[in-house]
């Protein structure tokens, strides 16, 4: 696509994805992201990250489950480490993308002044193709599990894209994608 120069901006625009242990559904979010990205060209343009709203796994590399069921039907590498989310993500981060409705219950409830609501939204909310309202926790399930959660990533990531990717079109100035 093209964006008319007068509209450019300098910032990357900045994406965290979000789930309970951020070993699972947000590390998948945003290595298909990044995938996506850097198929679009747009790696210095978009910037992702992911958290757990727990502590419950920081510092760990992504589930071994996840990562093969990635590997095996996307050929992609899940990389990173488990971090918890913390309220300067809401400054630091444009979107803020939840796996599930507790999880953007606890982000919201962490905005204490309400400020950055409208930057927190359901990653299903970027589907086309399914309809679920919320990406599963796989953790405690079978294979099933985790081959549907990159079923529902990859739709929303699409869509998520084509979002950011026309939402470039109506930044202020300074701005680029
Ligand atoms: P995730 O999956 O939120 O998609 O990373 C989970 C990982 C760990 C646990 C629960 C869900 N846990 O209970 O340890």
């Amino acid at each position: 696509m093209t964006i008319d120069k007068e509209q450019k901006i300098s910032m990357p625009y900045k994406l965290l994805f979000v789930c309970l242990g951020n070993i699972c559904r947000s590390p998948s979010a945003e290595n298909i992201m990044n995938h996506l990205i850097e198929q679009a060209g747009l790696s210095a343009s978009i910037l992702c990250d992911s958290a757990g709203t727990s502590s419950y796994h920081i510092g760990s590399p992504p589930d071994r489950r996840m990562s093969a069921a990635a590997a095996r039907k996307l050929g992609i590498k899940l990389r990173g480490r488990g971090r918890q989310f913390q309220k300067s993500d809401f400054q630091d981060f444009d979107l803020i993308l939840a796996m599930d409705q507790e999880n953007y219950q606890n982000i919201l409830t962490l905005d204490q002044t309400k400020q950055y609501q409208h930057k927190v939204h359901l990653m299903c909310e970027f589907c086309s193709r399914h309809t679920l309202k919320e990406v599963p926790d796989p953790y405690y399930g079978g294979e099933e599990g985790f081959n549907q959660v990159l079923d529902l990533l990859i739709d929303a990531c699409e869509g998520l894209l084509t979002k950011v990717m026309s939402d470039a079109l109506s930044l202020p100035k300074g701005y680029e994608l």
